[in-house]
């Protein structure tokens, strides 16, 4: 999933220059990821049910941003992938750990200092446009 990963940091990162992508008409848009089991399948179905739907919330907030949604709307599926985020990683350390996988410390903190950044772009752009009003 480390490809991903970097889709998810660009992704995350272009949540400030939505003026500057925006524009797309809807019937133009191009998914920013899309799930294949070959690129992205685990062999647990669970986890790639949930890959899939993490794709769509990326998918879906990739989408608000190109499409010049309101900022409010950005915020929203932002706000919604994080969570999604957060709560699939929950279930991959809860795998981890009823397995005895012996990467879950390091693997626990990789996903926590994901977790950190998404939190950390999350209140800036909650700050950033508070400030501005628009
Ligand atoms: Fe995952």
């Amino acid at each position: 999933m480390a490809k991903a990963k970097i889709g998810l940091y660009v992704l995350l990162f272009s949540c400030f220059f939505q003026p500057v992508v925006g524009g797309v008409q809807a019937s133009e848009y191009t998914p920013l990821m899309q799930w294949t089991e070959e690129q992205y399948g685990t062999t647990v179905s669970k986890f790639d049910e949930e890959h899939k739907n993490l794709f769509r919330f990326v998918n879906q907030l990739h989408r608000s941003i190109v499409e010049s949604r309101e900022r409010s709307i950005v915020k929203h599926n932002l706000d919604a992938l994080v969570s999604y985020v957060v709560e699939h990683f929950r279930s991959e350390e809860e795998m981890m750990q009823s397995k005895g996988f012996e990467g879950y410390e390091a693997h626990k903190r990789s996903h926590d200092k994901f977790v950190e950044t998404c939190v950390n772009l999350q209140e800036q752009f909650a700050g950033k446009y508070s400030k501005t009003g628009t």
